[in-house]
């Protein structure tokens, strides 16, 4: 792929199906959703995704803006799947084109959270009666489904199957990425002082069936604790009324060396 410059943005030239090189231009806006927004491009198998500063918490009961949010999550959630490209688990990423925009594979986002927890924290605390910081013997799946409007209710593998959000075969293929991510970013984060508590993932397909990882892996979307003070460097500092949420973000950026 060889890139030209307009303005601030980089305009990727990507091959198409017939091998012909083409500059890839945003168009119209196709959603706009609590932290990020989605361009449609001229290419219709790729999009344009721009993320803000805005963040909510509470299925958006709680708005709030952290500053700078917008380019420490665009750009570590493109460091990290980059990376987790090359160890085999396939992802949407494509290519950075800003600060806050990149240009990723269009994809039909199966209608799940799926989180990975690996300590005791947040909604699993309280629904087990154990207090946060408690490990767990081995790694845990959730499965949500993907309803603001429901407070985003949990759901186990019969329901995603009977309700045809996703077939057995796909939910395999979840649970499997779900867990090799949880192993890639464990090593990575305990390599620069961080325990990842617990995140949450998204997978969409693409227009031939592949499932592949979507939405972004970030502050926004993890617990990280440092592992020597086991100060909170996440959004739960925004969802607790902590404060210093830039400044956690910006430390995770550099911690990571991005
Ligand atoms: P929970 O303990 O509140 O269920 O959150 C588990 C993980 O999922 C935590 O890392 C934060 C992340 N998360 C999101 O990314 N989006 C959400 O809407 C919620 C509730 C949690
Ligand atoms: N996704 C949540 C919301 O809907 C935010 C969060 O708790 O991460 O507002």
């Amino acid at each position: 792929m060889s890139i030209g410059c307009i303005g601030k943005s980089k305009v990727p030239k990507i091959k198409n199906k017939k091998g012909i090189k083409m500059s890839i231009i945003k168009s119209e806006q196709l959603y706009e959703g609590k932290a990020k927004k989605v361009f449609a491009t001229n290419d219709p198998e790729l999009v344009i995704v721009d993320y803000k500063d805005d963040a909510t918490a509470f299925n958006g009961e709680k708005k709030g803006t952290i500053h700078d949010k917008g380019i420490v999550n665009n750009k570590m959630s493109n460091h990290i799947m980059k990376l987790l490209e090359k160890d085999g688990i396939p992802t949407h990423f494509v290519e950075e084109i800003s600060d806050r925009e990149t240009v990723v594979k269009k994809v039909t986002i199966v209608p799940l959270e799926v989180i990975v927890r690996n300590i005791i924290a947040g909604s699993l605390s309280k629904r087990v009666g154990q207090p946060e910081g408690v490990k767990l013997n081995s790694a845990i799946i959730e499965y949500c489904y993907k309803d603001d409007e429901l407070g985003d209710p949990m759901v186990n593998e019969y329901h995603i199957a009977a309700l045809n959000w996703a077939t057995k075969q796909e939910v395999a293929t979840i649970a499997e990425y779900s867990l090799k991510v949880n192993e890639f970013l464990l090593k990575l984060l305990k390599e620069v002082g961080v325990d990842l508590v617990d995140f949450k993932l998204e997978f969409g397909r693409t227009s031939n069936g592949t499932i592949i990882l979507a939405d972004e892996i970030s502050p926004d979307t993890c617990r990280f604790w440092d592992s020597t003070t086991g100060e909170k460097l996440d959004k739960d500092r925004f969802r607790r009324n902590l404060g210093g949420e830039e400044e956690a973000y910006q430390e995770m950026f550099k911690r990571l060396g991005i």
